[in-house]
């Protein structure tokens, strides 16, 4: 069926500029990844984040979480506990590189989990709590820090949906060990799709990375008379507490990196933006306690995107109209990541979430994409309006 408004995963559009400086960089890279593009983007993104991490640009956040999965350092029995109600990146990279899930529920005002949610299961297999900044709202992250610490926990902050959002003037990513920011096509910024980038704090972890990243490239040891004698360059393991760590193809290609780094000049008034229409989607919306929405009128909370839960049942009968009667495309999101063929294949199919089991079963995602009009924006309130109207008067 073809929508007014569907529900797309193309997050923004592109100014003229933006569009010249990937052409730019089409003509002039040499070479085409690895060079001068990506040195600018991850030098301009630690300096976006507060230059106290090193960061990497990545082909994409999942890249990311699979690096700080491998510089967690499972042993077997090793847990980490991380939200059930997530996108599956989040996880699964942690279940390759050797841990073992445990599923933490979230809060049920703020959609993520917190400290409480996350110290009820920690024991003493626990090595790491992955934190999942979703929908672009920072979790409590001193408390959970604070958490982490007494048990000495390593902590991820999966911050694909969350890119500059802010709580207590610190960004998302940068609380913990290691903070991943995904710029697929979906999210607030995207490098033509497909893009990441991985925040590390521990200088010695963050050295390693590069290899990770690309090969295990790296010099040769001893000083060459010739430059191509023996070769380009060696490739070598990276080890970690001396285990060897296999390499990885994980780059991101110039072009993307220098749309990347254009667009960290818009990224903030981008998230303002889109926080005025959540809030003002939100407000027009108060008369009718059918829908409840997470309202937060700060930095701390960027609306990557724009979630309701429906109270007494009606979620579907509200999502059908919209779509049969208003052409607009509402979606479900985060299907529990227990629930999936996946997981409960490996046998981590049972998870005591309820609020996360509740906000899906009840969730509303409206189409929420930066490059909606302001007269598309009216349409979809007035046309949720209406629904929830006939609802009522059924
Ligand atoms: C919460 C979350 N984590 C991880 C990812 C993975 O990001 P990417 O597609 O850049 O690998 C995404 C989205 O795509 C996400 O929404």
């Amino acid at each position: 069926m073809s929508y007014k408004i569907h529900f797309s995963n193309r997050g923004h559009a592109y100014t003229e500029d933006e569009i010249r400086i990937a052409t730019d960089a089409m003509r002039s890279a040499d070479p085409l990844t690895q060079g001068r593009f990506r040195n600018s983007f991850e030098e301009k993104f630690t300096s976006f984040l507060g230059n106290d991490r090193k960061c990497f640009a990545l082909c994409n956040a999942t890249a990311g979480l699979e690096i700080a999965a491998m510089l967690c350092r499972f042993q077997p029995g090793d847990e980490f506990i991380i939200p059930s109600h997530t996108f599956t990146a989040s996880c699964y990279p942690f279940i390759k590189k050797g841990g073992t899930p445990v599923w933490a529920d979230i809060d049920p005002e703020t959609r993520v989990a917190n400290a409480q949610t996350f110290a009820r299961l920690i024991s003493s297999r626990t090595r790491a709590i992955v934190v999942v900044h979703l929908y672009g709202f920072v979790a409590d992250m001193p408390e959970i820090m604070e958490l982490a610490e007494k048990h000495n926990l390593l902590v991820v902050e999966d911050s694909a949906q969350a890119i500059g959002a802010e709580l207590s003037g610190r960004k998302a990513g940068t609380f913990g060990d290691f903070g991943i920011f995904s710029f697929h096509s979906h999210k607030n910024i995207t490098t033509l799709g497909e893009g990441g980038m991985l925040a590390v704090k521990d200088p010695s972890l963050a050295s390693l990375v590069p290899m990770l990243r690309h090969n295990g490239h790296c010099d040769f040891n001893f000083a060459r008379q010739d430059y191509w004698l023996p070769a380009m360059g060696n490739v070598d393991l990276p080890e970690l507490d001396g285990i060897p760590l296999m390499p990885n193809n994980f780059c991101l290609g110039e072009v993307e990196c220098a749309l990347g780094t254009a667009l960290l000049d818009r990224i903030n008034a981008i998230n303002r933006d889109r926080r005025r229409r959540a809030l003002a989607f939100i407000d027009g919306l108060q008369d009718y306690p059918e829908i409840v929405f997470h309202r937060v009128d700060s930095d701390r909370h960027i609306y990557h995107l724009l979630v309701g839960k429906a109270i007494g049942n009606i979620r579907d009968e509200f999502i059908r109209r919209m779509a049969l009667n208003k052409g607009i495309q509402c979606v479900v999101q985060y299907y529990p990541l227990n629930r999936y063929d996946l997981y409960r294949k490996l046998g981590f199919g049972y998870a005591d979430c309820p609020q996360g089991d509740d906000l899906f079963d009840n969730m509303i995602s409206f189409p929420f994409h930066q490059w909606m009009t302001e007269e598309q924006f009216a349409y979809m309130l007035q046309s949720a309006r209406e629904v929830l109207n006939e609802i009522r008067q059924r």
